[in-house]
């Protein structure tokens, strides 16, 4: 008993020891990065200066393909001198909304963006205020030189009608089992066939 009891103080000794030690244990911060060398190392990297490609909107900018299927397509025209996108003041819905994007020669904002898709409501004309940041889906795309080249092909079904097409409205629940009221609950449990 008596030695039972020894040991079990030795051990929580022993213990307290290896937490204390643990405590005082640095990771070297050569070794966190998959270079070793110091995360404060200049490199000596430089980055090279770059431009998006595109002049402005409407100088018959080349639309890019999409990537697949409904994905949100990425922006053909300069942006740089557009300002700062805020929810309360957005220069890209001067031109895209539905009713002066064809004044333009813009490409409508889709019905997606114009229905609040948590309640599959629409919000007859109205943007949902979710989607008010459109550089956070459709971005610019920068003109570089890369060393290795990247070799991704985009892949799109004819059906949707090609790689500068949307049907996405049409098409958001593909896949999912159908939900026979009709509710876009998805927190309900969808019921089996
Ligand atoms: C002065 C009007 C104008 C403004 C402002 C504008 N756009 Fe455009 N946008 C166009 C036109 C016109 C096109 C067609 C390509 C072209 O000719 O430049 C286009 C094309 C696009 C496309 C490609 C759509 C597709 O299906 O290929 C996207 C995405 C886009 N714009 C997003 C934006 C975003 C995001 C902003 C705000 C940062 C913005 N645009 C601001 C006029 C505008
Ligand atoms: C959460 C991501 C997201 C945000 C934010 C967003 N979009 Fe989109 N956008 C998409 C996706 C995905 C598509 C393609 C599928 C679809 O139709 O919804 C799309 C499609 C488009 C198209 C092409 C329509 C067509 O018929 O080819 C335009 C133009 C567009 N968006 C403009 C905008 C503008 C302007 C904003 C900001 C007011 C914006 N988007 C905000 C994801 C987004």
């Amino acid at each position: 008993m008596k030695r039972s009891v020894m040991s079990v103080i030795a051990a929580l000794l022993v213990g307290t020891a290896w937490v204390s030690a643990g405590q005082n244990v640095e990771i070297a911060e050569e070794t966190l990065g998959l270079s070793k060398v110091s995360v404060d190392a200049d490199t000596g990297l430089v980055e090279k200066p770059y431009s998006y490609k595109g002049t402005a909107p409407g100088a018959g900018n080349k639309r890019i393909p999409r990537a697949y299927d409904n994905a949100p397509p990425m922006i053909p025209h300069d942006i740089n001198e557009l300002p700062i996108i805020t929810q309360e003041e957005n220069t890209c819905t001067s031109c895209h909304m539905p009713d002066v994007a064809s004044s333009v020669g813009a490409i409508p904002i889709p019905k997606t963006h114009l229905t609040n898709l948590r309640k599959m409501e629409d919000l007859k004309g109205q943007l949902y205020q979710g989607r008010w940041n459109c550089t956070q889906c459709h971005a610019p795309q920068a003109e570089l030189d890369p060393a290795v080249m990247n070799k991704f092909k985009g892949a799109y079904r004819k059906k949707i009608g090609g790689e500068y097409k949307t049907n996405l409205i049409k098409t958001l629940r593909e896949g999912v089992v159908e939900d026979k009221s009709g509710s876009f609950d998805l927190n309900k449990d969808l019921l089996e066939e």
